[in-house]
């Protein structure tokens, strides 16, 4: 294959608050058109109108310069758009090559953020996320999963209990949201006194990530959320202390008990690890459990298929649900050292230079799933990669996050079988999660 002219660029710019504001079909069209490229597209950080050109191609040799490309002195500003199945997959599974630890959000994130984020596990290479790893999943095995499932259980028969009393107008926030915040508070033994207060936290903070808010808000709300989460920290760790004295049989007793390697988690880890979990974990299974009910209300026959056998659907519907509306959209990663992309012939990607791992992209590539862009709860065999890609990082939650939305649609779906969507969900723009502000909901 010879060198891709410029002109061939598709005029897709990822980097662009706009094109997160297409509509979605727009927007699958767009990756669809980027898939087919025989090299991942190099978005400039400052391109403005069309992306700035494309990474070396699978030949090896590089194109000429674009805007926003490397140039002679170094790595340029801007990344490479990882958008099919297999080279999602490839960074994910090569973390020596594949690095977490200069950050994994695009845009960088604020100081503030890596403040209170950089010790957490997200953004860590070996050795130290494999010792901190180890030391957390301790709490995240099926086995302890499943002890959890009763909490679950009770979280969401209560949450059904409400809504048929009070008839709330949104799923998002009367059963979406509590769901899986609830779940975490409850394993990690928080009062009830302060969760009011942290769960609007964990909204400002969550909403700080990705290209569409608007500047001034971005600049605005900083202040505020580290305030929140640096209170939220400091009272995390002193429960970590006193369960160090007393431990019970919650989530951080087991974390500041748990000695691995000689090690355990020290107070700022833990009220890192914390935030952590509040951020991926609620954000993620409250924006999956809002597209899934749009998705089965949208789609009558797969929904008919479903309450049919919930026993034996409700698997493949969650990891349909997520594998169609991919909660998360992308992550990123900076290369350790120079590596070619699938393989001595493949793209060259050059040391320092960053990725971005389009999850989203890579659950409509059509070499690996027929009819993508089909919602099919008996997708069988169904590789999604909307927990992560494999490799070291790959969704820690993923199992729970399946169990809280089996519980709960089982839940709403026995009790209230005519529970459905009303209108559109209202979305929240966004370049890094499909974040659902609101969806109106009868029953
Ligand atoms: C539907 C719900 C969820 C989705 C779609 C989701 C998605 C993801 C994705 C895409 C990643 C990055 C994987 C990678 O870089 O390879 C991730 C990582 C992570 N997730 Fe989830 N997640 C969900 C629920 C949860 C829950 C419920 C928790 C915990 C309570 C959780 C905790 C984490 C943690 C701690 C990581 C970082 C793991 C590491 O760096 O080692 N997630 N998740």
């Amino acid at each position: 294959m010879g060198t891709v002219a410029a002109s061939d660029a598709p005029a897709v710019d990822l980097a662009d608050p706009g094109f997160w504001q297409l509509p979605a079909p727009a927007r699958a069209a767009a990756f669809a058109e980027l898939r087919r490229l025989p090299a991942p597209v190099f978005v400039g950080e400052r391109s403005v109108g069309r992306s700035g050109g494309r990474t070396g191609d699978r030949s090896g040799e590089q194109s000429g310069e674009r805007p926003g490309r490397r140039s002679a002195d170094g790595p340029a500003k801007g990344f490479h758009a990882l958008v099919r199945h297999a080279d999602v997959v490839e960074a994910s599974r090569t973390p020596a090559v594949f690095l977490s630890g200069p950050g994994v959000t695009t845009p960088e994130p604020a100081r503030w953020v890596r403040l209170l984020f950089g010790d957490s596990m997200v953004n860590l290479d070996d050795p130290r996320h494999a010792q901190l790893r180890r030391i957390v999943s301790r709490a995240f095995t099926p086995r302890l999963i499943t002890r959890v499932e009763d909490d679950i259980r009770r979280v969401a028969a209560r949450l059904v209990d409400q809504v048929e009393r009070h008839r709330p107008e949104d799923f998002v926030t009367s059963v979406a949201a509590e769901l899986p915040f609830q779940v975490i508070c409850n394993m990690m033994g928080i009062p009830e006194e302060p969760r009011r207060a942290i769960l609007d936290q964990v909204n400002h903070a969550s909403e700080n990530t990705g290209v569409a808010r608007p500047l001034r808000s971005r600049i605005r709300v900083p202040g505020k959320g580290l305030r929140a989460l640096a209170r939220m920290q400091g009272m995390v760790a002193e429960l970590g202390r006193e369960r160090r004295r007393r431990p019970t049989d919650d989530l951080i007793s087991a974390l500041v008990t748990a000695d691995v390697d000689g090690r355990r988690l020290t107070g700022r880890e833990l009220g890192a690890f914390f935030s952590l979990l509040l951020v991926a974990g609620v954000e993620t299974t409250r924006n999956a459990l809002a597209h899934g009910l749009h998705l089965l209300t949208a789609h009558p026959e797969q929904r008919a298929l479903l309450l049919g056998d919930l026993d034996r659907h409700l698997g493949g519907a969650v990891d349909e649900i997520v594998r169609h509306s991919t909660p998360i959209i992308q992550f990123r990663r900076t290369l350790a050292v120079d590596h070619r992309l699938g393989g001595p012939d493949g793209p060259l990607l050059r040391a320092g230079e960053k990725v971005v791992l389009y999850f989203g992209s890579a659950n409509r590539d059509e070499t690996v799933f027929t009819d993508p862009d089909a919602f099919d709860i008996t997708r069988t065999p169904n590789p999604h990669l909307g927990f992560g890609g494999g490799g070291p990082h790959y969704c820690l939650g993923a199992h729970l996050a399946r169990q809280e939305m089996k519980v709960l649609y089982r839940e709403l779906f026995t009790r209230l079988p005519a529970a459905r969507s009303v209108g559109e969900p209202e979305l929240i723009p966004s370049s890094f999660d499909h974040r659902v502000r609101a969806l109106r909901f009868t029953f």
